[in-house]
This record gives structure tokens, C-alpha cells and sequence, in this order.
């Protein structure tokens, strides 16, 4: 447990799950945001989520929520979230010079030690972090929504980034809960985004095409596929289909590189499809007025499941 200090910049959906895993871990976290009716908004929603994590028996670290929610601190000055803080984590809406703007304000009250991270779902850090002084002390940690139950983070350095800077980042992440995986190249999409949008790209074409309807494309996921990649990847769930990685290529290397190479062109959703997709989904889901409805149902679920998953790997 540390009593260091952590800055928060942006105190909406992403900036709020970074402050309660700091906290969770006893550091103490000041939140800066330029909106005053955010931070109050991101305190109550705080203190909302703390206690729903308590009643799931899914509160993390050792303290209880109220000395959690003690170590959380919210300002409109700037100064006062960045200097004394050893890390730094940014999570302003995903505009590239609104970041720039951001960072370079920030880059200009630290010292060199600081580490600078950014929440970015896409952008590149190298593209963020270009000509500030402390350049080599720049990170992407882009979390999973929502980053409690799905903690896999995505550790994106620069070229420029200094190894002990992903090193403590990483040791950090895994200290609060999460599970950082280092993306060793900047690629567009780092790489959860970029498998999701080929899944996505195939399930498309497949609708297009009429194989299979919407409905039943997320039901090959959600009791097919999905259900073995909530417990392993691609890879284990190959090695363990056949003896091992040699044994699979022997018997499935062809087979699946002709099917990769029937794959059409990526095409951009719209149209009749895209209409076909609403209106199928719509039926499962509900109507988009009552959005809220189901988001609650997916909540209930993915709950279970990470309190399934952290209690099979306790054993
Ligand atoms: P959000 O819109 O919920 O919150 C952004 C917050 O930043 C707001 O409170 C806003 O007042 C504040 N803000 C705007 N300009 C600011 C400035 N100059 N200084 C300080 N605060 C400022 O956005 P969200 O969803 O939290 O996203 C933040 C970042 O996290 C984005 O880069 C996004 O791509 C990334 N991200 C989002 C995920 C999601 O599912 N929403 C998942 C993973 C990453």
C-alpha cells in the first residue's frame, strides 16, 4: 500500500474507474476537470459505484469504501492535481489537439521523474506526446470498458518512451488489479480495437450476404465462441483443440487460410444492412428509449462473470 499521490485529469466515465482503482490500491487521488458540475457529478457516482463493488463482494485492495472515498480529492486547478504527483493520468474526450493542449500544459509544471499517461482509445502516443520535453516519460494505458470487470489494459509506449516508464506502469496497473498488456509497436487500433473491428468486418459481410441473420451472428459469439474466449485466447483454445500448435497447423493450416482468403474487403456500415442489423438487434435488445433496460442486463451478467473468473482463479 502507498500513501503517493496519483493525478486524475478528466473526471468523466474513464477518468472515475482510474480514480477508484488508484484508490483502491491507497494512493491518494486528486481529480482535476474543467467542468466543476463533473466533479461533483464524478464524486456522487463514485460513492454509487463503491458501494454497489462492496455489495457484489467486488471492492478491490484492503481498505474499506469510505477510506477509499477519503483519498479522493477534487480540483479546478491544475497545479494542484499535477504538482507532487509521481503518475498522471489523462482521460480528456478522444480529440488529438484538445490532448496535445492538455499535455503540453502539463508537461511544463513536472519534474522528470513523473510518469505522463493518457487513457486514448486510438490515437497514437507518439502523435500525443511529440515535442513535449518530457517526452521519453509518455505512456497510452487504454483501459477496457468497463475497467472492473474487464481489466485488461492495453500499455502503449512511444519509441521515445523510457523502458523504466512502461516497467512502473505496468507494476502499477498490476498493483491496482488490472492486467496491462504491452503493446510492443504503435499500430492503429492497438490491438483489442483492432480485433474487435475484424470480428466485426466479417460478421458484416456475413449479413450481407445473407449466411445468417444478425441475431443468430451474436449468438455463434455469446454461446459459441465467446463463452471459451471469456477463459482463453485464440491460440490456447487452437493449442487445445488439437495436441498442441504443430499438430493444429497439420490438420486445420490449410483449411484456414483458404477461409481467410474467401474474407471480402473491409466495407464501411450503412445501408440496408446496417438497417437489417437495428432492426434484428432492436428485437433482443429493445427499443433504443430504453437502452438503460438492457445495459442493466449486460451489468448483471458481466458482474457474474467476473466474480466467476476471479473465484476460478483464486482456486
Ligand atoms: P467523457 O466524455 O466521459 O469524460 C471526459 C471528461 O474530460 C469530462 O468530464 C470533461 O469535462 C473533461 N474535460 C474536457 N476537457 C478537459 C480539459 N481540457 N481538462 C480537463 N478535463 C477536461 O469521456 P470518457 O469516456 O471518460 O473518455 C476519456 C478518454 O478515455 C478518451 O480518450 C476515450 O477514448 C478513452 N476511453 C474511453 C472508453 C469508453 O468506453 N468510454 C474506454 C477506454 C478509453
Amino acid at each position: 500500500m502507498s500513501s503517493q499521490k496519483i493525478g486524475v485529469i478528466g473526471s468523466g466515465l474513464i477518468g472515475r474507474s482510474f480514480t477508484m482503482l488508484f484508490v483502491s490500491a491507497g494512493y491518494k487521488v486528486v481529480v482535476f476537470d474543467i467542468e466543476q458540475s463533473q466533479l461533483e457529478a464524478a464524486k456522487k457516482d463514485i460513492w454509487k459505484q463503491l458501494v454497489a463493488l462492496e455489495s457484489q463482494g467486488l471492492l478491490r485492495g484492503k481498505l474499506t469504501k469510505e477510506q477509499q472515498f477519503e483519498n479522493i480529492t477534487t480540483t479546478s486547478d491544475l497545479k494542484e492535481c499535477i504538482l507532487g504527483s509521481f503518475f498522471i493520468q489523462e482521460c480528456v474526450p478522444e480529440i488529438l489537439e484538445l490532448k496535445r493542449k492538455v499535455w503540453r500544459e502539463v508537461d511544463s509544471l513536472i519534474d522528470a521523474q513523473t510518469i505522463m499517461s493518457s487513457s486514448t482509445s486510438a490515437l497514437l502516443p507518439s502523435a500525443i506526446s511529440e515535442g513535449l520535453k518530457h517526452k521519453n516519460r509518455f505512456i497510452v494505458s487504454h483501459p477496457t470498458n468497463p475497467p472492473f470487470y474487464a481489466p485488461a489494459t492495453e500499455v502503449v509506449p512511444a519509441r521515445w518512451t523510457d523502458p523504466e516508464v512502461t516497467e512502473r506502469t505496468f507494476a502499477l496497473l498490476k498493483e491496482v488489479g488490472q492486467v496491462p498488456v504491452l503493446i510492443k509497436k504503435e499500430v492503429d487500433g492497438f490491438v483489442l480495437n483492432r480485433i474487435q473491428y475484424a470480428i466485426m468486418g466479417e460478421c458484416y459481410r456475413l449479413i450481407r450476404d445473407g449466411v445468417v441473420s444478425p441475431q443468430d451472428c451474436d449468438l455463434i459469439m455469446s454461446q459459441g465462441l465467446g463463452v471459451r474466449y471469456a477463459f482463453m485466447g485464440p491460440f490456447e483454445t487452437a493449442y487445445l483443440n488439437a495436441e498442441g500448435m504443430y499438430s493444429y497447423r497439420d490438420r486445420y493450416a490449410d483449411m484456414i487460410l483458404g477461409i481467410q482468403q474467401s474474407f471480402g474487403p473491409p466495407e464501411r456500415m450503412d445501408g440496408p444492412t446496417l438497417d437489417l442489423i437495428q432492426q434484428d438487434i432492436a428485437k433482443v435488445a429493445g427499443p433504443v428509449e430504453d437502452i438503460g433496460t438492457r445495459r442493466q442486463w449486460r451489468d448483471k451478467r458481466l458482474i457474474a462473470l467476473a466474480k466467476l473468473k476471479r473465484d476460478m482463479d483464486k482456486s
